[in-house]
């Protein structure tokens, strides 16, 4: 039986084992998929033993995503720029690999949902600056977005992404976020505002064109206030649990041997959980 799991501190709230269990299942896998309570002190020694305890493979949630990239004997090249990892694996030597697969689950899905965010595409507004915006902003560059506007609470933190990922990203005073939108075909909230429990994330869409798309990576609840009030204006809105949802794709295939797919029946029974806790 292949057996992997998902590492976090805590990890009660991790949907992965809703997703990878009911494609164990999907698919008809000799399979397992587990958590793993590991505190930050310990992590080291569970990744050196991660064979030993029977695994093949993890994701890793927080706060280990930078330790366990450290821990990695090699990793890809979105780990190495996101400077995390959210999915790992180990060769026949034993040896650790690291990969950061959330830029790939946030373009593959924002592709999918809505393909129309390249045509014409003017500038993107990212709001955020925390370790998700980091992931958007590597797979928004590699996609071939040329401005990337950044507006974060906090601007230090938007500087430092931006002197990271190059003259591409500009930054935006978190003021001026809603009119720098008339430049924009493309915003994707990477904040924590509008989750569940948070406050709701305040910005007037009307500048935005009508051919804009917003995206939003908050999962729970699955309509953010940012969606609907995109919605009510007639654009493009694509939600956050499908991001989740496509990450997960490469790790799984990796561990089990099978490129598992992204359906609405997945969708639903994710959906269904939300709220749960
Ligand atoms: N869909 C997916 O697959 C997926 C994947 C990863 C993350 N997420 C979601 O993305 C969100 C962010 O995750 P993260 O790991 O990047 O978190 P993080 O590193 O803690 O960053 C949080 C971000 O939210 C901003 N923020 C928090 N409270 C704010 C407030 N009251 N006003 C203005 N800005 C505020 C922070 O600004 P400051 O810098 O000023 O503090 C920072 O930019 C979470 O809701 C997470 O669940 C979804």
């Amino acid at each position: 039986m292949l057996r992997a799991c998902v590492i976090g501190w805590p990890v009660e709230h991790s949907r992965s084992p809703i997703i990878h269990g009911y494609w164990l299942a999907r698919y008809g896998i000799d399979g397992a998929y587990e958590k793993e309570a590991v505190a930050p002190e310990a992590l080291a020694e569970f990744l050196a033993t991660l064979w030993r305890r029977g695994y093949v493979g993890a994701n890793v949630t927080l706060p280990h995503k930078e330790a366990a990239l450290r821990a990695a004997r090699s990793a890809d090249e979105a780990a190495m720029t996101i400077g995390a990892a959210n999915t790992l694996w180990l060769d026949p030597d034993g040896a650790l690999h690291a990969s950061n697969t959330d830029a790939y689950g946030f373009m593959t899905n924002l592709n999918a949902e809505a393909p129309q965010w390249k045509e014409g595409l003017g500038a993107v507004m990212v709001l955020g600056a925390g370790g998700a915006a980091r992931a958007i902003l590597f797979g928004l560059i590699e996609a071939g977005a040329t401005k990337v506007l950044l507006a974060n609470r906090t601007r230090s933190r938007a500087e430092t992404l931006a002197a990271e990922f190059g003259p591409r990203v500009e930054v935006v005073d978190w003021e001026k976020r809603s009119e720098a939108l008339s430049a924009c075909g493309l915003l994707v909230n990477t904040t924590s505002l509008g989750m569940t429990g948070q406050a709701p994330l305040t910005i007037d869409l009307s500048a935005l064109p009508a051919n804009a798309v917003v995206a939003d990576i908050v999962y729970n609840p699955l309509e953010t206030p940012l969606l609907a009030a995109a919605r009510a204006r007639g654009l493009a809105a694509v939600d956050g649990l499908g991001m989740l949802l496509h990450q997960a794709v490469p790790g799984f295939e990796r561990w089990f041997g099978v490129r598992p797919e992204v359906t609405p029946e997945l969708k639903a029974h994710v959906v269904a959980t939300l709220g749960a806790q």
